[in-house]
């Protein structure tokens, strides 16, 4: 079995992009594909159960599992509804045959490589998404009082109340176990990381930057991956006790993109398993190592 794993960053639910990524994965060797978030988990649209099903068919035609988490564009609550009771031996939630959800939270060991999932972030447009649900809701209630016996669903369709993790909730997920993991994978960055170009910097965004920093201190990865910036970048940054996490930003799918040095190639990252790289106890925290790209 191949054991490469394609780590990619957001797809936004773009079909064409993910059945391009799968023909990557298939050239890197790779029997696995895993999205850090905003995949296009919009099962509450006939579009969104459509591009489940094209991506499904298209992984299983090209021998691929394809993995995701949550970012803030995914409606994670309506994918907890509809796969809870259905757990893949990894305990990852079976959404197609060929594609997985990994809630926050979850972990699993890949060839002797364990790693951890902390999916959600905060839109920044949340307030942009709220209006034009209201304004969905008023035409739907003026198209009701010329007779339409239709009652389309409006809140909750365009921003996910559930977007990004609660203290509270991750408070729960590291008092269930806060053991070390090699990787970590998640949506959002971490505080401490500093790209070149950052449309995330903002008061509201920093909370759930800190919250992804606490998990970093807590479970101290060799590398964490992640994507909600749509920029490729490398940096390093402490976790303390003299260790240092590699923080790989990925880029997302072309119509996305906005960074002006964008490419294709920015959004993916073959990251061979078992992860060989050592753990940097007792490296001065003055000199981080260089690590392999
Ligand atoms: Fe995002
Ligand atoms: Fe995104």
């Amino acid at each position: 079995m191949q054991r490469n794993v394609l780590i990619a960053g957001d797809l936004h639910g773009n079909a064409t992009f993910a059945q391009a990524l799968l023909q990557v994965a298939r050239r890197k060797e790779c029997a696995r594909v895993f999205v850090v978030g905003d995949f296009g988990a919009w099962e509450h649209m006939h579009s969104g159960r459509r591009y489940f099903d094209v991506v499904n068919r298209a992984a299983k035609k090209a021998g691929v599992t394809v993995y995701f988490l949550d970012g803030n564009h995914d409606k994670s609550s309506l994918l907890h509804e509809l796969y809870d009771e259905h757990p893949d031996d990894e305990g990852f939630l079976v959404c197609r045959s060929h594609l997985r959800y990994a809630p926050r939270g979850h972990r699993w060991t890949w060839a002797g490589t364990s790693f951890a999932a902390f999916g959600g972030a905060a839109s920044t447009d949340k307030a942009w998404r709220l209006a034009r649900e209201a304004r969905k809701a008023a035409k739907a209630e003026t198209r009701r009082r010329y007779g339409s016996s239709k009652r389309p669903e409006t809140a909750g369709t365009l921003w996910f109340p559930e977007e990004e993790m609660t203290d509270e909730e991750l408070d729960a997920l590291l008092e269930a176990d806060d053991s070390p993991v090699d990787v970590l994978l998640t949506h959002d960055k971490p505080r401490a990381s500093e790209p070149p170009w950052n449309r995330k910097d903002k008061p509201e965004c920093y909370p759930n930057q800190d919250r992804i920093q606490r998990v970093v201190r807590t479970l101290r990865p060799a590398v964490l991956f992640h994507g909600h910036l749509h920029v490729r970048y490398t940096d390093t940054i402490a976790s303390g006790d003299g260790q240092w996490t590699r923080v790989e930003g990925l880029a997302c799918d072309p119509e996305a993109a906005q960074y002006l040095e964008y490419s294709t190639e920015h959004s993916w990252y073959v990251l061979e398993l078992p992860y060989a790289e050592q753990r940097l106890a007792g490296t001065d925290e003055t000199e981080p190592r260089s690590l392999p790209a």
